[in-house]
């Protein structure tokens, strides 16, 4: 539990947060059955915050949750699907690990508590006059960083009616004549078709002779040399990246993207042409640390017998500097089950980061950590990415569970490893960064409440 902030000021947050948690059960004892639960007072805030985002018409959800006619033929799914933590999205055990991450839409256990007695209690409408106002969404045809120097449109992909999912990539040239450094990135789909696009990830490709899997480690590139790799995600929602003020990416003159696509057929033929946008900074500026998303805790020797269940595969990534991590993604394929991350500090000390316990291949999330606890690790600490399979018939996603399964770039291959972001630090700063969280932990009352 050293240099990020699991300290005094946590305790101190959790006593505040449990006493708020019996001062709320005091006034309302939903779960002694005094009241009924209803949709306007109880269940409409939750989908709201944790659902409509998605669950919308234009969103990539199929059905829409925004009225009580809309949300009361789907009570009983709903209250399947969040108990068992498939919906919303979000895999992150909440057991263990870093709890604060930016765009967090999951449930408390509360929150489930109250889904279900409201399913069960036969999912009533209550008081009209107790429905919260309707949530206003962003625009999410405009562009959230700015106004952008360079869009890169993907080829035209179109979706039929119906069919099978389809995986696939594309790659486009940027046409960039000189080098730049990034300084914002988002990527969308063309309007109306987000209902098809499940995701895109783009990658940079620059550097003659790069794999597609160019994210080299840290170790390989400590000084954060821009290798290219992983570019950005477009999750619905998500309004892009904007790095930290002197923190980029540098794009290559005649770097191509490269766009990783899963379409889903939703009913009625829909064409797709998926945008990424580039911020650079002004030219001739050079920020001084580079933030990449690097291959991390990669096993390539992979070994998945048939039929067989919870395969654990063990991957390290040294780190050759001081790091801030901001973001963590787990990479598996369909027989990918679970996945932790945890460092090891150069004096032996293990810290669990964070674990992922129901992993979705369909499901592309980049869990980004809340900036005050972004883990600091000193250069030499070890990531340590252990990885779970499941090559049985009792993994709904298995295309075959008779088949031997090994490392490779398909989707019937596998793979283990995790995205992460780090940001570079030098002595200076990483010794400053982390007596600024220090300074913190030790003036608990002077935080901010939550
Ligand atoms: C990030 C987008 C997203 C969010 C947020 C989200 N959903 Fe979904 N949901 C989907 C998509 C897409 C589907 C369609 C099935 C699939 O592709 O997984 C779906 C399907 C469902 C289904 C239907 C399952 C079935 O039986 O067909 C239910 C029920 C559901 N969601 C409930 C919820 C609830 C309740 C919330 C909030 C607590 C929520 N979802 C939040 C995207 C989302």
């Amino acid at each position: 539990m050293r240099h990020f902030n699991k300290g005094p000021v946590t305790a101190f947050v959790l006593a505040a947060a449990a006493l708020l948690t019996q001062a709320i059960s005091a006034q309302a004892p939903a779960k002694t059955g005094a009241r009924t639960i209803t949709f306007a007072r109880d269940v409409a805030p939750i989908v709201q915050r944790s659902c409509q985002n998605c669950h919308r018409p234009d969103s990539m959800a199929p059905m829409s949750f925004l009225t009580y006619e809309d949300v009361r033929p789907w009570a009983r799914a709903i209250k399947q699907k969040v108990m068992a933590r498939e919906m919303p999205p979000w895999y992150i055990d909440r057991t263990v690990g870093i709890s604060k991450f930016k765009e967090d839409p999951s449930l408390s256990d509360q929150e489930i508590e109250t889904i279900a007695a409201w399913a069960d209690g036969g999912a009533v409408r209550g008081n009209p006059a107790d429905m919260p106002p309707p949530r206003q969404f962003e625009n999410t045809d405009i562009w959230h960083i700015g106004k952008p120097d360079l869009v890169i449109k993907s080829a035209t992909h179109t979706v039929p009616a119906t069919g099978s999912d389809w995986w696939g990539d594309y790659v486009v040239n940027t046409g960039l004549a000189e080098d730049r450094y990034l300084k914002a990135v988002e990527t969308k789909p063309a309007p109306g078709a987000k209902k098809v696009v499940h995701h895109a990830v783009t990658f940079l490709l620059q550097d003659e002779g790069e794999s597609d899997l160019i994210g080299r480690g840290p170790t390989q590139n400590p000084a954060g040399g821009d290798a290219g790799g992983f570019l950005n995600e477009y999750a619905v929602g998500k309004n892009g990246d904007i790095f930290p003020e002197g923190t980029g990416r540098l794009v290559k003159a005649g770097a191509k993207i490269r766009f990783n696509m899963h379409y889903h057929p939703v009913g009625e033929e829909t064409a797709d042409q998926t945008e990424v946008a580039l911020v650079f900074y002004p030219k001739g500026y050079k920020p001084t640390y580079y933030i990449q998303a690097s291959h991390t805790g990669d096993f390539d020797d992979l070994d998945l017998p048939p039929g067989v269940d919870n395969i654990r595969s063990d991957g390290y990534t040294r780190l050759a500097r001081n790091a801030r991590i901001t973001s963590f993604q787990p990479h598996m394929h369909n027989r990918g089950k679970a996945q932790c991350m945890e460092a090891i500090y150069p004096d032996g000390k293990i810290e669990q980061l964070n674990c992922v316990n129901n992993y979705k291949f369909g499901w592309h999330i980049v869990y980004n950590y809340a900036d005050d606890v972004q883990p600091l690790l000193p250069a030499g600490t070890m990531l340590h990415v252990i990885s779970w399979h499941n090559n049985t018939a009792s993994n709904r996603y298995n295309p075959d569970p008779r088949n031997w399964v090994g490392f490779g770039q398909r989707s019937i291959d596998d793979m283990s490893f995790a995205w992460v972001n780090y940001i570079w630090l030098t002595d200076e700063d990483f010794k400053a960064q982390v007596d600024a969280r220090k300074g913190k932990d030790s003036r608990p009352t002077t935080q901010q409440q939550r």
